[in-house]
């Protein structure tokens, strides 16, 4: 291969790596597939618990399938006592992501037999850290509001429990549907960078958990599932809704970019928006909270500027971390959770893709094309 016909493609954008049938994204429309089934079916019909076996397992459960799955889910929340310590040393100076990545390497060290690295096996981990990264987030969120930790329910749904032991509420049917509905959302997305770090990672036949951890770390950063707290901040910088025209203004001629808009596949409405959108206004017709009506009102009117401006033009629209920061904050969830909140529903996915590429390994090692000189004499110090 010579120089002049080398293509580098800056963040791999428009290279496939592996065949799937997880997920289907259609950019131009702003469809979303899992398995075959269009998201917005399974955010009215479905629940986390069930999308999340879809997703491993290949098909829709049967009835005594999910119940099995589910009693699975609900006898592996507890976590080992020394997660509460490790919350205990590192909260207040760490973001609560970055400290759930290191519960889930700690998680790893109970694990009975490293060496079994059986589909049994792997399953096995991907069901537990499933069931035990809302427990550890939960208790990351106590702790940050110095209040006692609260044990796993033996008895709600995966996502309401994660809300009962944040809020020591049991969630009414409303929140407990949108919590449900926001797993539902985040569980997958197809090789975005998050998921492909947990393949990278597994394709030199590393563990699940240092799999996840790579995807919980990547997660991390404001382009990606970082972006919904950033973009609830954004919304708070703002702080009266007639303050937003003039803010996105001069962010977009400063070159900022407006977090919570804008993806490299979606160059239409993100459908999960526009799910996560409807859901909120008719929660908000139940709520009176000024602070999450004026955060709703910030939004729509961000999102109507950003329409007129970037979307029809540069087809940059919202994602699905635009409207996701006022659900969060009128469900009780505080901003700094966000991003670990993404990361217990999207283990599922990252593991789901792990399976499926080690059906067909191959070890990541793209090239980069040198642009330095060879040969250099060396100089001893002496003479530099
Ligand atoms: C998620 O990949 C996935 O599937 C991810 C995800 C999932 O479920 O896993 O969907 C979850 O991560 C959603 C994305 C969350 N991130 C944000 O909301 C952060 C803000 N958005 C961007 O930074 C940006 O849109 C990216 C990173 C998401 C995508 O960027 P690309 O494809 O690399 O595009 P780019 O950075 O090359 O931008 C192209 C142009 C640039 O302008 P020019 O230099 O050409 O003039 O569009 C502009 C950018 O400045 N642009 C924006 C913008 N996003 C892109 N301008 C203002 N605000 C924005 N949000």
């Amino acid at each position: 291969m010579t120089d002049e016909n080398i293509i580098i493609s800056k963040g791999l954008e428009g290279i496939y790596i592996a065949d799937t049938t997880l997920c289907k994204i259609d950019g131009a429309n702003g469809k979303l597939w899992y398995r075959g089934y269009p998201i917005e079916v399974l955010a009215d019909k479905s629940s986390y618990e069930e999308v999340a076996f879809l997703l491993l397992y290949g098909h829709l459960p049967k009835k005594e399938e999910l119940k099995v799955f589910t009693q699975r889910l609900i006898s592996e929340r507890d976590v080992p006592d020394s997660i509460a310590d490790i919350i205990r040393n590192f909260t207040g100076r760490t973001h609560p992501n970055d400290i759930l990545r290191t519960c889930v390497s700690a998680i790893s060290a109970f694990d009975t037999d490293m060496a079994d690295r059986s589909s049994d096996a792997n399953m096995d981990r991907a069901i537990k850290l499933t069931a035990k990264m809302p427990t550890i987030v939960a208790m990351i969120g106590r702790y940050r509001q110095g209040k006692p930790f609260i044990n796993p329910s033996r008895t709600l749904s995966h996502s309401s429990n994660f809300l009962y032991m944040l809020t020591g509420v049991e969630p009414d049917k409303e929140s407990a549907k949108l919590i449900d509905l926001m797993f539902i959302l985040h569980a997958e997305h197809g090789s975005n960078a998050s998921t492909f770090s947990t393949l990278v990672t597994g394709s030199t036949l590393a563990d699940v958990y240092a799999a996840v951890v790579a995807g919980i770390s990547t997660l991390r950063g404001p382009l990606h599932g970082g972006a919904d707290e950033a973009a609830l901040n954004m919304m708070r910088a703002i702080g009266e809704p007639d303050n937003t025209e003039t803010y996105i203004e001069d962010a977009l001629a400063g070159k900022q970019r407006i977090m919570g808009f804008g993806h490299r596949v979606y160059k239409a409405y993100d459908p999960r928006a526009k799910i996560v959108y409807n859901y909120l206004k008719s929660f908000m017709q139940k709520t009176t909270d000024p602070k999450i009506e004026k955060l709703l009102e910030i939004a729509i009117r961000a999102e109507k500027l950003m329409e007129e401006k970037l979307s029809k033009t540069k087809g940059i629209w919202p994602n699905i971390d635009f409207f996701s920061g006022p659900l969060y904050t009128a469900m009780g969830i505080p901003s700094e959770l966000f991003t670990p909140v993404f990361a217990c529903s999207r283990v599922v996915g990252w593991t789901a893709h792990l399976f499926e590429y080690w059906e067909n390994n191959r070890l990541f090692r793209p090239l980069d094309h040198y642009t330095g000189q060879l040969d250099i004499k060396y100089v001893p110090i002496e003479q530099r």
